[in-house]
């Protein structure tokens, strides 16, 4: 290639000038927070990022604190204390998160926590890594001061029982309800959590999208953040969440560059995929959107002092 075409076209080929511009001249949505977060359970989890917000706390806290919540409802089974366990019965969590500074954190295939969440955050805080694992995130959250607790509730256990009796293979979809929130703060600033029990009797060791960075969750704080809910191995293969904030950063408005990123795993598909992935995205001038594959998803939102419910078809 001449060199002054690859100056023309830039360093993917791909960003023309005309885009950059646009992504330059984002405008901040300062002094009116935005919560945004997956599934009908969104709205109990969006009242507590609401508090730290109305205190004029930052996005980074209100995600946590969003997410923390529905780790502690022992009735999702999805997330934190309830979630189906895998086929040995061990409940494992998957969580991440994801600063206005581009700062991140993440747990996978932690055990007897009740908060991955908080062990995300602290990872990212307090060591010079990113993502830590099984039992190494087990021994640096209690020396973090957290505490250890079964986290297999009764209902939990009895259904995991009834399952092993012909352990029917679960669609992800039958329990796949990953909390994803995304936070604007009163300056304008972006931040984002994640965290899943992830598949229900999934084999034992399996980690999801939950606690990848630019899976299930990316955050750039001059262009948006986008969250990811649903089947784990296909926002993998796509890296769901960072395609969505590039797609905003190209122009595509937040619900259609959802819509682009599930196009890949549409194609990928043949045109007919058979489980789930949903998309929230936020973009710094604080518009929201949200698309998911297949029949329905909700998402709930909190914008201009309203905590609303809202239903998006699924693309097919
Ligand atoms: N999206 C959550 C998971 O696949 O584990």
């Amino acid at each position: 290639m001449k060199r002054r075409k690859f100056l023309r076209t830039g360093i993917l080929g791909l960003a023309s000038p005309v885009i950059l511009a646009k992504s330059k001249n984002m405008k901040n949505n300062k002094n009116n927070p935005v919560v945004l977060s997956t599934w009908n359970f969104g709205l109990a989890a969006n009242e507590q990022a609401i508090k730290i917000l109305r205190k004029g706390g930052n996005a980074m806290d209100a995600a946590e604190m969003a997410a923390r919540h529905a780790e502690s409802d022992p009735d999702n089974n999805s997330v934190g204390l309830g979630g189906l366990p895998d086929e040995k019965g061990k409940v494992t969590l998957d969580a991440c998160v994801m600063d206005s500074k581009g700062n991140a954190g993440s747990v996978a295939f932690l055990q007897n926590i009740k908060h991955p969440v908080s062990v995300a955050r602290k990872v990212m805080d307090d060591t010079k890594h990113v993502m830590l694992v099984g039992e190494g995130a087990r021994q640096f959250a209690v020396s973090s001061g957290f505490e250890e607790t079964n986290l297999l509730t009764k209902k939990s256990e009895n259904e995991w029982k009834k399952w092993l009796k012909n352990k029917r293979e679960m669609t992800p979809h039958e329990t796949h309800d990953t909390i994803s929130v995304l936070v604007q703060d009163k300056n304008g600033d972006l931040s984002g959590a994640c965290t899943t029990s992830g598949w229900a009797y999934k084999m034992h060791g399996r980690v999801g999208d939950s606690p990848i960075i630019g899976s299930a969750l990316f955050v750039d704080n001059e262009i948006g953040s986008a969250a990811a809910t649903g089947l784990g191995e296909e926002v993998i293969k796509t890296v769901g969440s960072f395609l969505v904030v590039e797609m905003m950063r190209q122009g595509y408005p937040p619900e259609q560059a959802c819509k682009e990123a599930l196009n890949r795993v549409i194609k990928l598909h043949n045109g007919k995929p058979d489980f789930q992935i949903g998309y929230i995205a936020m973009r710094k001038d604080g518009e929201v959107g949200a698309a998911c594959l297949k029949w329905s998803f909700e998402y709930a939102l909190y914008k201009k002092n309203k905590n609303k419910l809202y239903k998006t078809k699924g693309m097919m």
